[in-house]
């Protein structure tokens, strides 16, 4: 791939990494922020993490001096003349993003692209006030964005086949996983991850477990690399609420989607998870973890319901045509990394099998949230696999 220059707007977590990743493509990075102490401290962070890759011998010293070399730090966004693609990280308001692209149209050439790493906004909104609409698309890392190899592309209905493909060719290019996703909330990942959160805090609200037995289940009988509540505790339950709120509402409402009051709770203690010391657990020194109830017909059942829930988000993302079945599955296993794609799970497990556990909650329940998507329901009547 030609080495072509890389604009990054936005200094943060996910700029920062991004940023390190273009750089480390062989790109000659300008990254830039309004805030000049946010970029030292981003330029100190960056620094200290490579010296950690040179003692650990993963990075020689002057492979690090290389890419360290190749990232200019800026406020001026007149360093992205030339640029041939940039990807803004910065804070997630439409009123801002919308300033920025256009004083960005104005300084770059007509072939940059344009693209946004937003989690939750839309790219055609986004788009909407560019000269040049073309050239707007979604480039979607995960954090940390060195780390995880996920990416999704995600065009708006106004981005050309052109901006597709060249973008896509650049981040295959950078040693990453792409997956195509649909404009719609969420996205892949995002979507279809809400149920390995939200149906672990129903089984808990419900009293059927506590969060060390669903935890111990979702990690033995799923082989799951965390459970949820660690996850949860991991992520901040700020963050993952707010996630799982802007779903829910971007989907008008779907009760599939629904957040949870328990979580709710927890953020609204102050019981963020690891970086406040205490979330669903406790992490502060001395604390002894609470032990699991090791019943092997309950973990099972947990195991069922969550998958089927999860299979069931991920089913209905390939019906609605948000992503190809590859794409799909390659997003959960790159993105979250989930022991195997949900779709390549559910040809495992049965489809008639995944149908039962969702109309058997379905029937009890009587809600909505439960709903089999028809997809799953067609091919259990008609015998297919999805592979
Ligand atoms: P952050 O708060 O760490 O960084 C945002 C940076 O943008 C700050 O340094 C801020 O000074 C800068 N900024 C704000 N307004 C600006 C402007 N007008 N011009 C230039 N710089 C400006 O935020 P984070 O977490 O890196 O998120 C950035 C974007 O990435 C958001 O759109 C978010 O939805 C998305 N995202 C975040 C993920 C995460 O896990 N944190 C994962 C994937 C996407």
């Amino acid at each position: 791939m030609e080495k072509i220059k890389v604009g990054v707007l936005g200094a943060g977590t996910m700029g920062s990494g991004i940023a390190q990743v273009a750089s480390q493509a062989g790109h000659y990075v300008v990254l830039a922020d309004v805030n000049e102490e946010v970029l030292s401290q981003t330029k100190t962070k960056l620094r200290k993490t490579f010296e950690r890759l040179i003692e650990k011998g993963k990075w020689t010293e002057s492979y690090a001096n290389d890419v360290f070399g190749r990232i200019n730090f800026t406020t001026d966004l007149a360093h992205f003349s030339e640029a041939k693609l940039i990807i803004e990280a910065i804070v997630e308001n439409i009123e801002v993003k919308h300033a920025v692209f256009k004083q960005l149209e104005s300084i770059v050439g007509e072939d940059c692209i344009l693209a946004s790493n937003t989690s939750s906004l839309s790219i055609a909104g986004i788009g909407s006030v560019l000269a040049n609409p073309k050239r707007i698309i979604g480039i979607h890392f995960f954090n940390p964005a060195p780390l995880m190899p996920l990416v999704e592309i995600i065009p708006a209905i106004q981005t050309s086949k052109e901006t597709v493909d060249n973008a896509k060719n650049i981040i295959d290019s950078w040693d990453k996983v792409t997956v195509l996703a649909k404009d719609t909330p969420g996205f892949i990942v995002n979507r279809v991850a809400r149920p390995f959160y939200g149906e672990a805090l129903r089984i808990y609200e419900e009293g059927i477990a506590d969060f060390a037995t669903i935890d111990w289940a979702l990690t033995t009988y799923g082989g799951f690399r965390m459970g949820p509540f660690t996850l949860m505790d991991y992520i901040g339950n700020d963050v993952n609420y707010a996630v799982t709120e802007i779903v829910f509402k971007a989907f008008y409402y779907d009760p599939r989607y629904m957040p949870s009051f328990t979580q709710k709770r927890h953020a609204e203690a102050g019981y963020l998870g690891r970086k406040s010391g205490r979330g669903y657990y406790d992490y502060s020194e001395g604390a002894t973890p609470p032990e699991p109830t090791k019943d092997e017909a309950l973990g099972q059942k947990i195991t069922n319901r969550v998958l089927a829930m999860l299979i069931n988000g991920a089913a209905d993302a390939l019906f609605l045509n948000v992503a190809t079945k590859e794409d799909i599955d390659l997003a959960m296993r790159n993105g979250v990394n989930y022991p195997k794609g949900l779709l390549k799970w559910a040809d495992e497990i049965g489809i008639q099998n995944v149908l039962n556990v969702l109309q058997d909650l379905f029937e009890e329940y009587g809600e909505d949230r439960y709903r089999p998507c028809p997809l799953l329901k067609r091919m259990a009547r008609d015998k297919q696999t999805f592979f």
